[in-house]
């Protein structure tokens, strides 16, 4: 696929601060004449959305860590399909909350399943079309998951050890690829936390005009 546009993957534990820095990023694209597409995981699609209030759902407590893995691969794949891959080609800078490196995290890492098949099943679902960008706010999950207002849905209410491998697994993700990932300290205060948020979509984009 000839990549004409940008794609930027959030990540981090639950409350970590994604969807806030996103809706910032959004709006300062949005006003300097970018074309922006925002979407997020799981769901982003009609049939994602679906997809996701089965997977969050509290009473679905049955579910196996293989069905968990196949339906968050399974939006993916939808949102890949209907969203991602145009978005992209249109030129348009796609602002992803989460992508196959929750998976990595959530359902390898701290979910038991092998590593390696989590990726190649990703990898399909995604027709390997992978970020240029993953920004990772690395926060305690005990300070994140406190930030949570109202109910914890069926992922965010597992134990604190299993979120905190999901802390180390992203940690050991962005080890593996320095070139990919950037890491920001997510305790730090909000405006902080967005200066380098936007300094690195800007070495980014200002990156790839220059390759233009
Ligand atoms: P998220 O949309 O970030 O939650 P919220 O909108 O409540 O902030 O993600 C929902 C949950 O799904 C979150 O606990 C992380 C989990 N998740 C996985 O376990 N694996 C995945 O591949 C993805 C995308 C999310």
């Amino acid at each position: 696929m000839s990549r004409r546009g940008a794609f930027i993957v959030f990540e981090g534990c639950d409350g970590s601060g994604k969807t806030t820095n996103i809706t910032r990023l959004v709006a300062e694209l949005g006003a300097r004449g970018y074309g922006v597409t925002p979407t997020r995981e799981p769901g982003g699609t009609a049939i994602g959305e679906k997809i996701r209030s089965v997977l969050l759902d509290r009473k679905n407590l049955r579910m196996s860590m293989r069905c968990e893995a196949l339906l968050y691969a399974a939006s993916r794949a939808q949102l890949v399909e209907e969203t991602i891959a145009p978005a992209i080609e249109r030129g348009d800078v796609v602002i992803c909350e989460r992508y196959y490196y929750s998976s990595l995290a959530y359902q390898a890492w701290a979910g038991g399943l092998d590593p390696e098949f989590v990726r190649r099943l990703n990898e399909w679902a995604t027709k390997d079309i992978s970020p240029d960008l993953v920004i990772l706010l690395d926060v305690d999950p005990k300070q994140s998951l406190g930030r949570k207002e109202g109910g914890f849905d069926r992922i965010e209410g597992r134990t604190l050890d299993y979120h905190k491998t999901v802390r180390d697994a992203y940690l050991g993700l962005a080890a593996a690829e320095p070139r990919r990932y950037r890491i920001i300290e997510g305790a730090e205060p909000i405006d902080i936390v967005w200066s380098h948020v936007w300094r690195y979509v800007q070495e980014l984009l200002v990156g790839a005009r220059g390759q233009g």
